[in-house]
């Protein structure tokens, strides 16, 4: 099983605040959408909560991880540890597995991740409260793909796609 990362972020590696993010990029969110239409998404239940009406993400299974044993979520699959999600994630070979955040989620998965789509946003979010780890710093991460900057609602940003490497 492939298990990707993605996520945006700005340059110290923030990506949100108040249980948000911080940006409002339409051709980000298009990104997203074609990049994990038909896969499956392992989130936290912040993030779900965070999505329009805290609903799932139609067209794509939906992975929530929570520690309350009673949480029921329309449309949504509910589990209560990273190694059930992993696992659960696993019986939908070969749909491609997305780790779609929280912060505490990518901290969790990123030991089992050898993929990152990661939207760098060329800006310091205001006193952001959430963020993941920096794959520049870390010597196993590599960029292997990056596009060229684009601009959107005053804000400049670029796709920047990393691999894991044996390190
Ligand atoms: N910029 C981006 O691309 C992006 C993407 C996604 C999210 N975000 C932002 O990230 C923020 C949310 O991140 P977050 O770190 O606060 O929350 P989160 O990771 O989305 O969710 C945290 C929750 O997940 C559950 N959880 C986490 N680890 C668990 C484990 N090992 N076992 C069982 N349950 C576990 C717990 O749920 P219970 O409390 O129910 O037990 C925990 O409170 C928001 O600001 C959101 O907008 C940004």
């Amino acid at each position: 099983m492939e298990l990707i990362e993605i996520v945006a972020a700005d340059r110290n590696w923030a990506i949100g605040k108040d249980g948000d993010m911080c940006h409002h990029l339409p051709e980000d969110m298009a990104f997203f959408r074609r990049t994990t239409l038909g896969g499956v998404l392992l989130m936290g239940r912040k993030t779900l909560d965070s999505f329009p009406g805290g609903k799932p993400l139609p067209k794509r299974i939906n992975i929530v991880i929570t520690h309350q044993k009673d949480f029921e979520r329309e449309g949504c699959l509910v589990v209560h540890s990273v190694e059930e999600a992993l696992s659960l994630a696993q019986t939908f070979a070969p749909k491609p597995v997305f780790v779609v955040g929280g912060g505490t989620i990518y901290r969790q998965m990123l030991p089992f991740c050898t993929k990152a789509y990661i939207t760098k946003i060329d800006t310091t979010f205001e006193a952001p409260d959430t963020f993941i780890d920096n794959l520049d710093a870390l010597a196993s991460w590599r960029v292997i793909e990056e596009s060229a900057p684009m601009e959107q609602n005053g804000l400049s940003f670029r796709f920047v796609t990393y691999e894991r490497g044996s390190q």
